[in-house]
Order: C-alpha cells, then sequence, then structure tokens
C-alpha cells in the first residue's frame, strides 16, 4: 500500500515579527505606488470571492494600507468589515481613507487572531500569510473565526518566488538575501490536513520585469518588503556589491528588462456548513 509522505516540519525560523511590522509601517506612504504586483495578484484572487448573504463579516487578513479592503467594500458594499494588520503604521494609513469609513481596525497577528469563534462569514488574504511562521496555524486559526459554511480566499507564495535574485546575490555571497517559501506541494498537504474543504488551489507564476538590479531593490523597499527572515540584510548595499549583483543578474537579461518572478498560490477554501 503507497503511504503519503510525512509532511516536512514548518521552518524553525522564527520570524522577528516585530522588525516585519517596522519594515511595513515605514513603508506606508509609498507601498500604493510599488504594489504592481501586490494589485495584480489581489485582483486574481478576487476572482475566487463568493456571494454572500446580507450585512456578512468580513476581515481583510494582512490588510496593508486598505488598498485591496476598498475594492471588498466596492464588491459587498453592505458588510462589516475589519481589516487586521502587524503593522499600526500600515493600519494608521488605511483608517485614513475616507472610502474606508465605518470600517474596523486591528493590530494584531494572523497567527493569534484576536476574534471569538465564529465571527466572520468570510476571511480574505493577499501577500500577506507568507510572512507567518506555520502555514497550518494560520489554517487552524482563520478557520477557528469562521462561522459555519464560512470562506477563506487568499494568495501567497511558494517556493521559486525571486529565484533570479536568489541566484544573482550567490555571485556575491553566501549569505540569505532572500525569504524562502514552501513548495507549493507541501503547502497543499498542509491544506489537505486541514479541516477545511478545498474548492480551489492553484499556483501561478507572476513576472515583472526591471531596467535595473537597483530598480527591483528600490521597489522592495518602497514596499516594505525586504525584511530577510532569519538575516540581518535587509536590501540595499554598497556600489561594489551592486555591481557584482547586477553582473550575476545579468544571465536573466531579456528584451524586457531583468524579471522577477514570483510563485504565488491562490486558494479558495471553505468551513463546513454542519
Ligand atoms: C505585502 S503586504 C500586503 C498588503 C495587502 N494585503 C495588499 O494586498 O496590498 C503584507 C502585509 O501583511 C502584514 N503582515 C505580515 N505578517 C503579518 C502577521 N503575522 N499578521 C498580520 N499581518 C501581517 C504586513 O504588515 C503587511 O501590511
Amino acid at each position: 500500500m503507497n503511504q503519503a509522505p510525512t509532511l516536512p516540519q514548518e521552518s524553525a525560523l522564527r520570524i522577528d515579527k516585530q522588525r516585519v511590522a517596522d519594515t511595513f509601517g515605514k513603508a506606508a506612504r509609498t507601498y500604493d505606488a510599488a504594489a504592481t504586483l501586490q494589485q495584480r495578484v489581489a485582483a486574481r484572487a478576487r476572482l475566487g470571492l463568493p456571494e454572500l448573504g446580507d450585512h456578512a463579516a468580513i476581515l481583510d487578513m494582512g490588510c496593508g494600507t486598505g488598498k485591496e479592503t476598498i475594492a471588498l467594500r466596492n464588491r459587498y458594499p453592505d458588510a462589516d468589515i475589519t481589516g487586521l494588520d502587524l503593522s499600526d503604521g500600515m493600519l494608521a494609513y488605511a483608517r485614513d481613507r475616507k472610502e474606508l469609513d465605518g470600517c474596523h481596525w486591528i493590530v494584531g497577528d494572523i497567527e493569534e487572531l484576536p476574534f471569538e469563534p465564529e465571527d466572520f462569514d468570510l476571511v480574505f488574504s493577499s501577500l500577506a500569510i507568507q510572512w507567518c511562521e506555520s502555514l497550518s496555524e494560520v489554517l487552524a486559526q482563520v478557520y477557528r473565526v469562521l462561522k459555519p459554511g464560512g470562506w477563506f480566499v487568499f494568495s501567497t507564495l511558494a517556493e521559486g518566488s525571486l529565484y533570479e535574485l536568489e541566484k544573482a546575490w550567490q555571485a556575491v555571497d553566501s549569505k540569505p538575501h532572500v525569504n524562502s517559501y514552501e513548495a507549493f506541494e507541501c503547502q497543499k498537504r498542509r491544506v489537505a490536513t486541514s479541516e477545511f474543504q478545498t474548492c480551489s488551489l492553484r499556483q501561478q507564476t507572476e513576472t515583472l520585469y526591471y531596467p535595473s538590479v537597483m530598480h527591483l531593490l528600490r521597489e522592495m523597499k518602497s514596499l516594505g518588503a525586504n525584511t530577510v527572515v532569519g538575516s540581518e540584510v535587509s536590501g540595499l548595499s554598497g556600489r561594489r556589491t551592486l555591481k557584482s549583483l547586477s553582473e550575476g543578474y545579468a544571465s536573466f537579461s531579456s528584451e524586457r528588462g531583468l524579471p522577477a518572478s514570483y510563485q504565488v498560490i491562490y486558494g479558495v477554501l471553505r468551513k463546513s456548513a454542519s
């Protein structure tokens, strides 16, 4: 009889969440203008949104500046919407948006959701849960706060994201400069072993192109996405390092510029109705 291989332990790396929150907070004012990938991914994730009844309760988990929360509000105009984020800097920005008057804002951690069981009809989360230590814990937390029949619609990253940048850094030194993520197959098995029913779960490559490595690194800084978990390194470097990095990246160069590819997972999960 074929036995399913055991799931590997989740990363032993502890995430310095205060550092993640501070870095995103500092980027709150520059985030939206730099968030090309994030907006493209959120738009695709929204394709999985379900029909909901009147006055549904919705949580946008890792809502950042609230730009994507606006899209939720437009889609469900009479819903009661809560935005949660680790970064009070990001939330302060979201709270100031006129389009989001009447939403609730909570500083909190996705891995310790500060809500009662069965509070929400829908939990949405785009490109935030890759900053968590344990996908299994995220799934357990979301399951707990969903009502029976509730939905979890999300996007996150998988292994292979920013592999060109990772390879280019290997030409410079052997320190970690790029965050690593679990392979799609592994994340899929974590979902399969959760209590959720899977409606859809797929991976898609998203590639952006840049005129130079400096443009890519600057954009990551503007997004606040430059924390490298488990490393002091956080992005921009000296001129000599940048020259070696550019040389390392040059082998990926194409007519459109330097590619930065992301392996994005899109999921729609449901808590059973009974
Ligand atoms: C790349 S931004 C995405 C923001 C928004 N969802 C969007 O699509 O534009 C990631 C956000 O997740 C937040 N975040 C990271 N780890 C978190 C955690 N453990 N709990 C709550 N929010 C977290 C960050 O502070 C940041 O605002």
